[in-house]
């Protein structure tokens, strides 16, 4: 084994799933951002991880609203989930800007996403601090999955996504 930084190590980490988060202001205008940073964490009660940047304007929705929807994207998907990845709620209506349809969700505030692959709507149970991210753990409340079974979309590494 060669010894490396920990960055040229992760490179290695490839293929990782894609995922979105929606959130919601005091308003209720919703937000997307998309994560590669996400876990399952507990079948019962079902629970769901994320790890968000403490600079993300989703940071500061999700810390103050408690709830958020994890998406699965589809392999079609690739476009709107880098638009989602490298542009700011705080400047762009993110949905209007791609074209990606919210559909209410049951128990939480934050939409679903139309289209996706599965969507799971969480309430905020637990947050740790992981140096410049959080991790916010949420348990899920209610689970939907597309008509046709579609295959979910993964990052590749230098922003080439691709189905798998
Ligand atoms: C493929 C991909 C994966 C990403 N993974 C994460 C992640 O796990 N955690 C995170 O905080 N940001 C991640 N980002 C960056 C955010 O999506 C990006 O900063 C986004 O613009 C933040 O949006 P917001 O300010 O509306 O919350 C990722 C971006 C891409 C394109």
């Amino acid at each position: 084994m060669k010894k490396v930084s920990v960055e040229e190590a992760w490179k290695r980490k490839y293929p990782e799933p894609v995922v979105l988060a929606v959130s919601v202001d005091a308003e209720g205008r919703a937000n997307i951002i998309s994560l590669g940073w996400s876990m399952c964490t507990s079948f019962e009660p079902p629970m769901m991880a994320i790890s968000v940047g403490k600079t993300r304007y989703s940071h500061k929705l999700i810390s103050e609203c408690r709830e958020f929807v994890v998406a699965f994207p589809s392999e079609e998907m690739a476009k709107e989930v880098l638009y989602c990845g490298t542009h700011s709620g705080r400047e762009v209506d993110k949905f209007r800007e791609t074209g990606l349809v919210a559909v209410p969700a049951k128990k939480v505030r934050p939409p679903l996403i139309e289209g996706c692959v599965a969507n799971f709507e969480c309430k905020v149970v637990g947050e740790i601090e992981t140096g410049d991210h959080t991790i916010f753990v949420g348990e899920v409340v209610a689970a939907h999955v597309g008509e046709q079974k579609k295959r979910r979309l993964y990052n590749l590494g230098n922003y080439r996504l691709a189905g798998v």
